[in-house]
């Protein structure tokens, strides 16, 4: 048995992969989490579509278990998440006693962003690299730290929240509870809502065209040189590039890899961030560093959610 189920518990969609030791994915399917139905309905569909992929695929046997990458506080012993800001009512949540009982399987939680770091780093580009600052741009902003070779995670493993690290004290309301955090300012959520706040100064803004608006709408309108559209990615990347470089000063990383939904705006966002930031970071670390873009961006998650389970057996 040597395929692991990784779990990736998205504010808007899941993910949910089966991936051998390489991190090849086999078998994937998404599913959209509704996290407004409660966490019992949330994880009970979860553990259903696990069942389908595993018993479709005939693979019972040949699984350790399942890896999740979850938002929030999470207790890795327990397998429990304590508090997720994004998600209403989990509080306490048995997230792993819970998907054993559903599957039959052994499962192990970790925070989302933390075994995107982990994925990255047994994975992706910058595989094996001893210093890593990443972060997820999403529903939420996560963040995951490797020093030294391992995760950085605190006395009691909340570690790692760079997404509420604030930036603007007097900024907009962060679902946290905190005002202007990171999170607040550059997740997908914040920068649709900005736009939308400010609308009534902009109300010809090309972004209001769009059926839907998302971020990568309000990206590709900021491209196209649209005034509030601009507006509010200079304001988010503005967030990024002061976070980022305090993150370069406490952890003197070799890379920061930015993943989420909203890397998909490339290498403007890349650029953006980059104009901005040696401004803010000390001269001695401006050659020590360099900001990339996931490269496993839509499966990095779930890869990450199943090499949680082989580090955790290892
Ligand atoms: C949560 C983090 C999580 C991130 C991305 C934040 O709001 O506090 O724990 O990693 O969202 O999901
Ligand atoms: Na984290
Ligand atoms: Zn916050």
């Amino acid at each position: 048995s040597s395929y692991v189920v990784g779990i990736d518990l998205g504010g808007t969609e899941t993910k949910i992969g089966i991936i051998d030791h390489d991190g090849h994915i086999v078998e994937k399917a998404i599913i959209p989490t509704q996290v407004s139905k409660g966490s019992n309905d949330v994880i009970r569909r979860i553990a259903q579509k696990v069942n389908e992929l595993v018993d479709e695929k005939g693979m019972r046997n040949d699984i350790l278990g399942i890896g999740v990458g979850s938002p929030g506080s999470i207790d890795r012993e327990k397998g429990v998440v304590i508090f997720s800001p994004n998600f209403q009512d989990w509080k306490n949540v048995p997230l792993a006693e819970k998907l054993e009982e559903l599957t039959g399987f052994k499962a192990y939680i970790e925070n989302d962003a933390n075994a995107f770091a982990l994925g990255e780093w047994a994975f992706g580009k910058f595989k094996g690299a001893p210093n890593i600052v990443a972060l997820t741009l999403g529903t939420g902003v996560g963040g995951g730290v490797i020093s030294r070779g391992e995760l950085i995670t605190g006395s009691k493993g909340f570690g790692g929240e760079l997404g509420h690290v604030i930036i603007e004290p007097d900024g907009p309301l962060c679902g946290c509870g905190s005002h202007g955090c990171l999170e607040a300012l550059a997740s997908a959520t914040s920068i649709v809502r900005l736009v939308i706040e400010y609308r009534k100064r902009y109300p010809r803004s090309s972004v209001f065209a769009n059926e839907e608006i998302t971020a990568k709408a309000v990206f590709d309108s900021a491209k196209s040189g649209d005034e509030l559209a601009e507006l509010v990615v200079e304001r988010a990347t503005r967030a990024l590039a002061v976070g980022i470089a305090g993150f370069v000063h406490i952890f003197n990383p070799n890379v920061v890899i930015i993943g989420g939904g909203v890397s998909r705006a490339g290498n403007y966002l890349l650029e953006k961030i980059e104009k901005k930031i040696k401004s803010y970071v000390m001269e001695s670390f401006w050659d020590t560093f360099e900001i990339a873009l996931s490269e496993l961006v839509e499966d990095a998650g779930i890869k990450g959610a199943a090499s949680i389970v082989y580090f955790r057996l290892r």
